[in-house]
């Protein structure tokens, strides 16, 4: 290979000669890259190399950075001489235009009155690959449902005739400020839905003074994300494991250096979740192609365990933790936890904490929801004695009222994460959602008579119903005749009157 002082522009042709797994080249950003000795070894597997191998594959993949963190410099083939490279336009689909219409169209942000109508305008303005990768749940997206419908179990039991003049809900996580017990989790390729990406996330969090946490496979370089935070803002980084625990190693290492100030290991993923809505979107980027392309080689070469452990490392055990205690200082927590036998192992190991999480419903289907599993974790915590040395737990999913916040706040959950964060209003959105919670934070606290989060307690709540799963219930259809969304963007439903008219009334 040659040396970077010989290196000159290669010519576009001479990349295009290498396009196969025994030579593969692509071109990033204007440079080229060898790739042959580190595609088996791709997060998003071979199948997406060979597309591209010997052509540009800038725009679906990589952030910047992101090859020159994996790869060896000898691997950086220099500068490509794109002269003469025909680039042929890609016809617009009706689909494509009818979005982009919709997109100039939508509603102003102010109309948004709750998460759901962002997402509801997400879901009419995205692309439809994006909105695929972002809204698809595991299998039949039972536990993607069930999230929300554990909320829904749990009922208020209000004290009255307390001072709630004031309303405080600040808190800490870790230790570290947040205007409200919550925190942005990680959630993969924020670019998919707006330019700016996870950049998004980090100046609302800012903004909204919460904590963002950043994702292994964002769509942002690390450290654009660090970047852009301001001085002093706290950021936390979920790590998915390599295999290769040298590049594992240097990723936690950097992320310490850079401040990173909690260290949260996804444990749920050994292997990615079948997210249908996903697959059938023949999207080529790398969020699907993750599924997809490994799914190739499951069937067609090389069994399942071999396609996942090419990134996510599905031997990680309990027996790794005490390595990874020994190449940081950051707090280690454990997220994807999901009964309480775990979480205890987790608190006997001398972790800082726990997410009970099942993934967004992205991973097994049937898996409880974090706020079930949170009343047994707390319950045989504290019966152990487990949490005096500060041992937090938190949960995600389903979570998108502040009320939602308040159950788990009540179970004892230190603060919750949210993922569906839709980037339809790019940051600004993201503003707007989080003061929303806040809203919605003050008003129930005011109304359950708590004035901070401390008087948030488990006689708040009445849990009796929570274990009582019920898959696909009985509807309330009536109710829901008379719900009206945000006007203009539909509601998954087909097209809704935004009164009922006397014919529908008659009918009813
Ligand atoms: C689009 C999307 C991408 C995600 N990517 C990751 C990821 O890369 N790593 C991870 O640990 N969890 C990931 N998650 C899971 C979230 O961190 C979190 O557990 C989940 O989204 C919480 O549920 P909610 O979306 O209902 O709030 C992702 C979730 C979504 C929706």
């Amino acid at each position: 290979m040659s040396s970077d002082a010989d290196k000159r522009p290669l010519h576009h042709s001479e990349v295009a000669k290498h396009a196969d797994k025994d030579s593969l080249w692509v071109i990033v950003n204007g440079n080229a890259y060898d790739l042959t000795e580190f595609a088996p070894e791709h997060p998003g597997g071979m199948g997406i190399l060979l597309k591209y191998a010997g052509k540009d594959a800038t725009e679906p993949i990589h952030p910047p950075g992101t090859l020159e963190q994996y790869l060896p410099k000898d691997k950086h083939l220099g500068p490509v001489d794109l002269s003469g490279l025909e680039i042929v336009a890609k016809e617009e689909t009706q689909e494509e235009k009818d979005r982009k219409k919709r997109a100039e169209e939508k509603p102003p942000m102010d109309e948004c009155l709750s998460l759901y109508d962002f997402e509801a305008v997400a879901k009419s303005v995205l692309p439809v690959g994006a909105w695929a990768y972002y809204s698809s749940g595991a299998d039949d997206e039972i536990t993607m449902r069930e999230n929300r419908n554990a909320y829904q179990r749990i009922w208020f039991r209000p004290r009255i005739l307390r001072d709630v003049t004031t309303i405080d809900f600040s808190s800490t996580i870790l230790g570290h400020k947040t205007s409200l017990p919550i925190y942005i989790t990680a959630t993969a390729l924020g670019k998919l839905g707006h330019p700016e990406g996870e950049k998004n996330l980090t100046w609302a969090a800012h903004e909204q003074g919460v904590i963002q946490m950043i994702p292994t496979l964002a769509s942002c370089s690390f450290d654009e994300i660090v970047d852009a935070a301001k001085p002093g803002q706290v950021q936390f980084m979920q790590l998915y494991v390599n295999k290769d625990r040298e590049i594992t190693r240097k990723i936690v290492q950097h992320a310490e250096k850079r401040g990173i100030k909690g260290l949260f290991i996804t444990v749920d993923a050994p292997q990615l979740g079948r997210r249908e809505k996903d697959m059938r979107q023949k999207f080529a980027d790398e969020g699907s192609n993750v599924q997809r392309t490994q799914g190739e080689s499951v069937d067609k070469t090389q069994g399942a365990a071999r396609a996942i452990s090419s990134f996510i490392d599905p031997g990680l055990s309990w027996k790794d933790i005490p390595w990874f205690k020994s190449i940081t200082k950051m707090p280690i927590i454990l997220k994807g936890v999901q009964c309480w036998e775990d979480a205890v192992l987790a608190a006997e190991q001398g972790l800082a904490g726990v997410v009970l999480s099942n993934h967004g419903g992205r991973q097994l289907d049937f898996a409880r929801s974090g706020i079930e599993i949170l009343e047994e974790v707390m319950r045989e915590l504290r019966k152990r004695d487990l949490l005096k040395n500060g041992f937090e737990v938190y949960i995600d999913g389903g979570v998108r009222r502040a009320g939602d916040v308040l159950k788990a706040i009540a179970l004892g959950a230190k603060a919750v994460g949210i993922g569906h964060a839709y980037s339809a209003y790019g940051h600004e959105g993201v503003i707007k959602a989080i003061q929303i919670l806040k809203d919605e934070m003050e008003m129930n606290m005011r109304l359950i008579g708590a004035p901070t989060i401390q008087d948030v307690t488990p006689e708040m709540i009445d849990t009796s119903g929570l274990s009582n799963r019920l898959v696909d219930g009985a509807s309330d259809y009536l109710m829901r005749a008379n719900y009206e969304p945000l006007a203009g963007v539909g509601n998954g439903l087909g097209a809704q009157p935004r009164l009922i008219s006397k014919e529908t009334k008659a009918s009813l």
